[in-house]
């Protein structure tokens, strides 16, 4: 409803924060504002996340914390959106009955009107007694639908909303100011059931977008400033769109379901002009939209992983020299357990294969490769576990999230096998493997010094921000990245921040292609105008997770 403030904290992986800013940008246009401060909105929105049971957890807590607010403010309107809520399902409510609305990540789409109604719903209550009158409102897709039964009618309006995104002025209030990175949806959902997995429950079965959609998406934010596009899918290498069947609703071509894939190495055979790859998609993006001067792509699956892609991303320069591709675990009986289809032999091979393809150091293009690693699944040995060590070392990732095993409600691993690890030695593998992965990090860190890298400015780093004193505004004003980094809302518009005092000199901070994060100095009348852009950096020094640099 207009003239209300909404507060909008997200929590989970890149989708959510995608979908937070398509729901922000919705909202805005429908007059609402937005804070970032819990306490002076009317509306507080979580987006949240599912995969593991702490991510979970700290959702509950804000929830826990609202109950008193509520019951003084009985106004308020407390909205569930995402995994959880689609996981959960009234079930939540149940629980914790602070909650007006629930929305799945399904059915964002219909967020507005929910809200609208949660809204009026609240205000004509009668504030002595709210707890008399229960208005929930829900839109979940139900996890037992998945999405394969109603295909058409439920992508029709989910489409629509990546398609409204709102790229300006928000995301370019001044030249100089706008948010100069995005993400780009290509697919939705996955169809591969690891065992130990939400997601295809949450996100439902695999769709993948018109390339028409997503080239005219990027257009769209190359027009307004943006200089970075990271796609988005969860397993985005098996991106595939067959234009002999598209069908089109309403005038909006439709999304079409993912097929299964035959694990070849080698160019698609039906990959003529009826076909979209993965690859012909990279190369039509970067062809089509030369603005990007970095198009990069997460999460890829190490199986069919086609040298297609591969040679695209040699190729074409302006395609980032980095892969996020997930092992998981580094036993063979761990992979076949949790139903990922590849063995170790195979993962080693598709990261040799990518490395050989597109590991150029001598051309300050390393190729930078990370991961995820879950310990303590179901029945690991210390010889289960030590694999996983030796293929985090060999793997020579930049960077690796290794998380403890988390039982998960509705899979099939939370069903049928017990979790039997105990959470001391998860705990001790997870602090282990850090440790390893630790020094594998500053080992390949080490390796880039005195190399020079085009370095992609985010913002002040932490360090002068915190030498300026800088306010929130300050930090915002600072810069795109910035914004998932300080204030959880999407998309917020920077010109609303008041402009920061800075004098002398000031730490910047900012990525090279291979996502390696980079620190180096600038005069303070210059940090503003360097950020958001593209600048040479000569590395002189490594920290494990971080290099430090001049600029030339
Ligand atoms: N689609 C991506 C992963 C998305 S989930 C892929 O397949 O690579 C992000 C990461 O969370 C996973 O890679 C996995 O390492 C971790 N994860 C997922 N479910 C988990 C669970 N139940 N317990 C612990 N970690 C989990
Ligand atoms: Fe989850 Fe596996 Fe799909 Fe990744 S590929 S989202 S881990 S089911
Ligand atoms: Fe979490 Fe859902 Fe992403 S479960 S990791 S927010 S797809």
């Amino acid at each position: 409803m207009p003239g209300r403030t909404v507060y909008l904290e997200t929590f989970g992986c890149q989708m959510n924060e995608l979908d937070s800013e398509l729901v922000a940008g919705r909202l805005r246009e429908l007059g609402y504002a937005f804070s970032q401060d819990p306490a002076a909105a009317d509306v507080v929105l979580y987006n949240t996340c599912s995969v593991r049971e702490a991510a979970e957890q700290k959702v509950w807590s804000r929830l826990g914390d609202l109950k008193q607010r509520k019951h003084d403010e009985p106004n308020l309107v407390v909205g569930v959106l995402g995994c959880m809520a689609e996981r959960d399902g009234a079930a939540l409510m149940d629980r914790m009955p602070v909650v007006d609305l629930m929305v799945g990540p399904a059915e964002l789409d219909k967020l507005p009107a929910l809200l609208d109604n949660a809204v009026r719903t609240r205000e004509s209550l009668n504030a002595d007694a709210p707890e008399r009158i229960s208005a929930k409102l829900t839109a979940l897709q139900g996890s037992a639908s998945r999405r394969s039964a109603t295909l058409a009618a439920a992508e029709d309006t989910l489409e629509l909303l990546d398609l409204s995104r709102s790229v300006s002025p928000v995301d370019a209030p001044a030249p100089g100011t706008g948010r100069t990175s995005a993400y780009v949806r290509i697919t939705r959902g996955c169809n591969k059931f690891c065992t130990y997995c939400v997601v295809p429950f949450t996100r439902g079965a695999e769709i993948h977008r018109p390339p028409e959609h997503i080239i005219d998406e990027c257009k769209r934010l190359a027009g307004a400033g943006v200089i970075e596009v990271t796609l988005l899918g969860q397993t985005v290498n098996h991106y595939r769109y067959e234009h002999g069947a598209a069908v089109s609703l309403g005038g909006v071509l439709q999304p079409q379901k993912g097929r299964t894939y035959n694990g070849s190495h080698h160019r698609d055979a039906f990959a003529g002009e009826r076909v979209t790859t993965f690859a012909g998609l990279l190369d039509r993006i970067h062809e089509e939209v030369p603005a990007i001067r970095r198009l990069r792509f997460v999460t890829s699956y190490p199986r069919d992983f086609g040298n297609d892609v591969l040679e695209v991303m040699r190729d074409r320069e302006r395609i980032c020299r980095y892969l996020h591709v997930p092992a998981q675990t580094g036993s063979d009986r761990m992979l076949k357990m949790m139903n990922r289809g590849y063995t170790v032999a195979e993962y080693d091979e598709f990261l040799d294969r990518a490395r050989s393809y597109l590991d150029e150091p001598e051309k300050g293009r390393p190729l930078m490769v990370s991961g995820d690693v879950i310990v303590g699944f179901p029945t690991e040995t210390d010889a289960d576990f030590d694999a996983t060590v030796a293929l985090v070392e060999r793997s020579r990732y930049k960077n690796c999230f290794i998380f403890k095993y988390s039982p998960r409600p509705g899979t099939v691993a939370y069903d049928k096998i017990p979790d039997d690890v105990p959470d001391e030695v998860k705990r001790r593998r997870n602090n282990e493997l850090l440790a390893v992965q630790a020094r594998v990090s500053g080992a390949i860190s080490a390796e880039q010094v005195g190399r020079t890298f085009e370095v992609y400015v985010e913002g002040l780093s932490k360090k002068s921000r915190k030498s300026a004193g800088a306010t929130s505004g300050a930090i915002r004003r600072a810069g795109s990245v910035m914004l998932t980094v300080a204030g959880r809302e999407p998309g917020v518009a920077v010109a609303e921040a008041e402009p920061a005092e800075l004098e002398g000199t000031v730490q910047l901070s900012g990525r090279t292609d291979g996502d390696n994060i980079v620190f180096f100095d600038a005069d303070a009348s210059e940090a503003e105008r360097l950020v958001g852009t593209i600048v040479p950096v000569r590395v002189t020094a490594a920290h494990h997770l971080s290099l430090h640099g001049v600029r030339l």
